[in-house]
């Protein structure tokens, strides 16, 4: 594994030198950067002599190679051990003043956060609402633990041990990897139908579920198709995304992309209704709205269960009341292979970019707890949750 380690100026940064070793050892391929601050704790030296490669401290010092672009693209994980409140804050701001933060914010790669500092400075709410950004952006935080600080008192703050470090650099590596080489598609947001050409029927998705799905699908290592309903929510740049504005049109785009896909996760909140008659003119309220009905739109997860052909098919099902017995009767109607259920009773819960709750369902009884979270975190346990449950049946058919 190819790994920038990047060291920033606290105590525990003498650690860093003990990791760098124990990672050179094991045979990855290990480029150190030094922040200014570092460098007051550590040598470069110390790090050249265990890396035999030179160790980086400037963004000035090589701008021929553009060295933050390249280290960033090269490298198959970032650790930031330890990490400094300053650096913690810098990354969750996205300042990019020296070469370590250049490198955190042009990488498309996992990176690894290991906090040490003193508690009052780990417990400040700034330094907590850093942490929980970058946590929900799908950063690791590998958690400082209580222990003697270098104030001579104990708190929390203490670097995390050398071997939790190096256990959280390996499962976001591998994490990255577990997709790699599959197709994933989503569908997200709402539909709209269109009444007149200024009015429509829709709902209130805004299709934050679905794009955190896709975003976590790309993290891991998937080629994603995303088909898209329309939201101001931004989509990830890496997806393949097609935007469309119908039930209809949501349904062509879907079963364009559906052969050949290895799993497929139905988020959007496809209208279930149409207005039989779209005018072509503007309603005026003087021409009332007698006479106007609504048909069907087509189904376009019970059409992805008949036509699977070794997709692996998930469903969403946004209840507000028997979730779980509508759900189960989805789950078993469209041959899905799992189901989440979203409880959208409440103000708080379900549509919008705020906190959820889901609870994942599958066929012969399963059923797991994903818990109440940001959307973001909601799709890393869907997709550990998922993974899980396709292993455990042995199919990728
Ligand atoms: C003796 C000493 C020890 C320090 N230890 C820490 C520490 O453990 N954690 C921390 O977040 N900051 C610590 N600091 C403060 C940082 O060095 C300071 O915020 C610096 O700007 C960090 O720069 P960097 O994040 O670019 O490395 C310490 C400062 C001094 C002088």
């Amino acid at each position: 594994m190819r790994i920038v380690l990047g060291v920033t100026g606290g105590i525990a940064a003498y650690k860093a030198a003990a990791l760098c070793s124990a990672l050179v050892q094991r045979g990855d391929d290990v480029d150190v950067v030094l922040t200014e601050g570092a460098e007051r704790f550590v040598g470069a030296l110390t790090f050249a002599a265990l890396t035999r490669k030179p160790v980086l401290t400037s963004l000035w010092e090589a701008p021929e190679t553009i060295p933050h672009i390249a280290l960033a693209r090269a490298a198959d994980a970032i650790a930031i051990v330890p990490a400094t409140a300053n650096a913690i804050a810098k990354i969750a701001l996205g300042l990019a003043d020296d070469l370590l933060s250049n490198i955190a914010l042009a990488a498309r790669v996992p990176l690894i956060v290991a906090p040490a500092m003193n508690s009052a400075m780990y417990e400040h709410p700034a330094t907590q609402a850093n942490l929980a950004t970058l946590r929900a952006r799908g950063v690791t935080i590998v958690e400082p633990g209580i222990g003697f600080l270098a104030e001579r008192e104990s708190g929390v703050g203490r670097l995390a041990d050398q071997e939790a470090i190096l256990a959280a650099i390996d499962a976001s590596a591998t994490r990255a990897r577990e997709l790699a080489g599959e197709r994933v598609l989503v569908t997200a947001g709402p539909t709209r139908e269109a009444i007149d050409p200024v009015r429509f029927l829709s709902n209130a998705s805004t299709g934050t579920m679905g794009i955190e799905l896709a975003r976590e699908a790309l993290a891991r290592g998937a080629n994603v198709d995303l088909v898209l309903g329309p939201t101001s929510v931004t989509p990830p740049s890496e997806a393949r995304v097609v935007r469309v504005v119908s039930a209809q049109e949501m349904y062509d785009a879907t079963l364009a992309r559906a052969p050949g896909a290895d799993i497929a996760i139905a988020t959007a909140a496809v209208a279930d209704w149409r207005p039989v008659q779209t005018y072509a003119h503007k309603r005026k309220k003087d021409e009332g709205a007698e006479g106007m009905s609504l048909e069907r739109t087509p189904d376009i997860l019970a059409t992805l269960g008949e036509r699977k052909n070794g997709t692996f098919l998930v469903g969403f099902a946004a209840e507000t009341r028997d979730f779980e017995t509508f759900a189960l009767e989805k789950l078993a109607s469209k041959r899905l292979d799992a189901i989440a259920v979203n409880d959208v009773s409440g103000n708080d819960s379900g549509f919008g970019t705020g906190p959820s709750e889901l609870v994942l369902l599958w066929p012969g009884g399963g059923r797991e707890e994903l818990g109440r979270a940001g959307k973001g975190e909601l799709a890393r346990r869907m997709w550990d949750a998922l993974l899980r449950v396709r292993a455990e049946r042995g199919t990728r058919t």
